[in-house]
């Protein structure tokens, strides 16, 4: 049997291990030395990823939508990651929605195990990431669903309990995409391509694979052994991320250190994922990020993936090919792309790399 039918090893919760009363975590969530967080304040401590405010994007005056464009345009290439106000989503939407999943993590586990989940799909509840045996294990549990595309849409496999949340993804999903389409003509024009292009290379509006993944982050014994997700970066096309305000965590590589994100109020962090890096031909590039956890506090984040449709092929846009630019990588659809870290949990940036024709 593929190790991709079923869990190689029965699957704890974290959450649940935590309840238990444990002061010590178990091996397998304990990283090696060299991986683990460091809590010894760097020298890159002040540092934050860029704040825009998106307000002028859609404003008639074209010179302060084109500053504006221009702020995301840096962003992209210098970080890969920005933060983003006034983008347009209702605050009170986004605090409820995250308030609903808070609710339901602390939903009784026989609740939860209804919808517990396989990596055939991943869809439901789940506390890994990758599905070979032995694959180290982060200090987390989730819950991923569909939104787009409508066929894959099954909101039967959204929580009944609490009874708003289905009605509260339905809404915020629909902002959260409506903004991610906006993200996709800035970085479309930014790149040079029409403004289009990237849209219909995920497979044209409505058409794009967009799904949710929200994290639950439990308080942890003992957080300097451990990490909350490993270092990865986002397969796919986008990912639009609402933090949890009250407990910081995300952590970004930058030049070689990591820089905790310290992000402003109804903020929404903004990072670019491998399919853009692929369709860019490596203008634009993903950044490797990783989460931390700590003793006093969970945490939670609505992670929104704004994905190429699964059986697109993607590839380097062509009109970003010269002789001297050749493509740097092969046509892959997201379906194929993805099975990669789906199997073997995250792993850094090493998937994208890998992927690299000898030129
Ligand atoms: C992710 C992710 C960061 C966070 O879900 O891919 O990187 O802060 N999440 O939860
Ligand atoms: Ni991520």
């Amino acid at each position: 049997m593929s190790c991709l039918q079923s869990w190689p090893e029965p699957v704890a919760r974290v959450q649940h291990l935590l309840d238990s009363g444990i002061q010590k975590i178990p091996e397998c969530y304990v990283k090696k030395p060299s991986e683990r967080p460091s809590f010894i304040e760097s020298a890159t401590s002040d540092l934050n990823i860029p704040v825009i405010d998106l307000q002028d994007l859609f404003s008639d005056d074209d010179s302060l939508c084109q500053t504006t464009t221009n702020l995301v345009a840096s962003a992209c290439r210098e970080w890969g990651f920005f933060q983003v106000v006034n983008h347009g989503i209702r605050y009170q939407l986004m605090a409820a929605t995250q308030d609903v999943w808070r609710e339901f993590f602390h939903l009784p586990l026989e609740e939860k195990q209804k919808y517990a989940n396989s990596p055939i799909t991943y869809e439901g509840y789940g506390s890994r990431i990758g599905a070979e045996k032995g694959v180290s294990l982060d200090w987390s549990d989730y819950f991923f669903l569909h939104y787009l595309p409508i066929s894959l849409r099954d909101e039967k496999k959204w929580p009944q309990i609490p009874v708003s949340c289905r009605e509260l993804v339905e809404k915020y999903s629909e902002e959260v995409v409506k903004l991610g389409g906006k993200l996709m003509k800035v970085f479309s024009k930014n790149l040079g391509l029409k403004e289009n292009y990237l849209e219909e290379a995920f497979g044209g509006e409505g058409n794009i694979g967009a799904c949710l993944r929200v994290n639950y982050y439990p308080k942890c014994p003992q957080p300097g052994l451990t990490l909350g997700i490993s270092p990865h970066s986002d397969p796919g096309g986008m990912t639009l991320l609402f933090p949890d305000e009250k407990v910081s965590g995300l952590q970004v590589r930058y030049k070689n250190n990591w820089v905790t994100v310290k992000p402003p109020p109804n903020a929404f962090i903004v990072n670019l994922g491998d399919q853009l890096q692929v369709l860019s031909n490596a203008n634009y590039r993903s950044v490797e990020h990783r989460v931390i956890v700590n003793a006093e506090k969970e945490r939670v984040s609505l992670a929104y993936f704004y994905n190429p449709r699964g059986d697109i092929p993607i590839k380097p846009a062509e009109e970003l090919i010269t002789e001297d630019n050749p493509p740097l990588y092969p046509c892959l659809t997201f379906n194929e792309y993805r099975l990669y870290i789906r199997t073997r949990g995250p792993c850094g940036k090493a998937q994208v790399e890998s992927l690299k024709s000898p030129h």
